[in-house]
């Protein structure tokens, strides 16, 4: 019997050994990150990854739960974490609540990401305090894209105090953990000293008590996507280029199907 890892389990390895997290969108890939990592995050990142959207702001509830119950049947041990969407908390602690019960109830993931720091301390302690450990997620955060100006490196010379704050400000309001997205890696050591929960870096420091990528990124089947921070463990994107060429040759030249895949009118014959 494998148990599922817990958000306090996650809590304990602070300053431990590092937290290994992916992202995972669908079965097949949960069950992978399942077997090997300790956290399968389901981010809103699937809007641009699976989807073809332009931002993260398009992603909705619905979505979310799609393939939020598509990773719960892959994983046994792994630690679930959905990301709420784009507008679906903002409003306020009620808000978020009735949506962070709906993404927990309907797929079966134990834990909810939302983005944001001091200004999300509210709602954090909110949902914590009604059953809802949620991972927090300062720094570089997406879906605020249109009021940060682009995907730019947070935290940079004086807007490093914002940071800071951000990063103390969740950990007080009781999130379990808190993913650092593309911030100076010694900014991310400080805040990895200072706060008493576990950071989860992606383009933060090596440093930090866990690392996150989108597994697509760094699989390179998301090919035309290479972010400084992602390094390649596979050229899957590639692989698949040349197989679908290679089938398409094939087809073209009668070369495929071959005998072996052709069906005999007799079940008992060779082919059968
Ligand atoms: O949506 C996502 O994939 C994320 C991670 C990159 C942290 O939020
Ligand atoms: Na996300």
């Amino acid at each position: 019997q494998i148990r599922a890892l817990t958000p306090a389990d996650i809590t304990a390895r602070k300053g431990g050994q590092p937290i290994v997290c992916l992202t995972a969108y669908t079965t097949p890939m949960a069950r992978l990150v399942d077997a090997q990592c300790d956290v399968a995050l389901v981010g809103d990142s699937v809007g641009m990854v699976l989807h073809g959207l332009p931002s993260t702001l398009g992603v909705t509830l619905e979505m979310m739960i799609l393939h939020g119950q598509a990773v719960a049947r892959g994983l046994k041990r792994a630690l679930m974490v959905i990301d709420m969407p784009f507008g679906s908390y903002e409003e306020g602690p009620a808000q978020a609540f009735r949506n962070a019960a709906r993404l927990m109830a309907e797929t079966g993931a134990a834990a909810v990401k939302l983005e944001g720091g001091r200004h999300m301390a509210e709602t954090i302690a909110f949902l914590v305090a009604r059953g809802v450990p949620v991972m927090a997620h300062v720094g570089l955060t997406p879906q605020a894209v249109n009021t940060l100006g682009g995907y730019k490196v947070q935290g940079r010379g004086a807007d490093a105090a914002r940071l800071r704050a951000d990063a103390q400000a969740v950990a007080e309001a009781g999130a379990f953990a808190v993913v650092l997205e593309k911030l100076p890696a010694r900014l991310a050591d400080e805040i990895t000293a200072a706060v008493p929960i576990p950071t989860i870096g992606i383009g933060a420091s090596a440093r930090c008590d866990g690392q996150v990528l989108v597994v697509d990124d760094m699989l390179g089947l998301f090919t035309d996507f290479r972010p400084k921070f992602v390094r390649r463990y596979g050229e899957l994107g590639a692989a698949a280029e040349a197989a679908v060429a290679a089938y398409a040759a094939d087809v073209r030249a009668r070369a495929f199907p071959g005998p072996e895949h052709e069906f005999a009118d007799d079940a008992a014959g060779a082919k059968a």
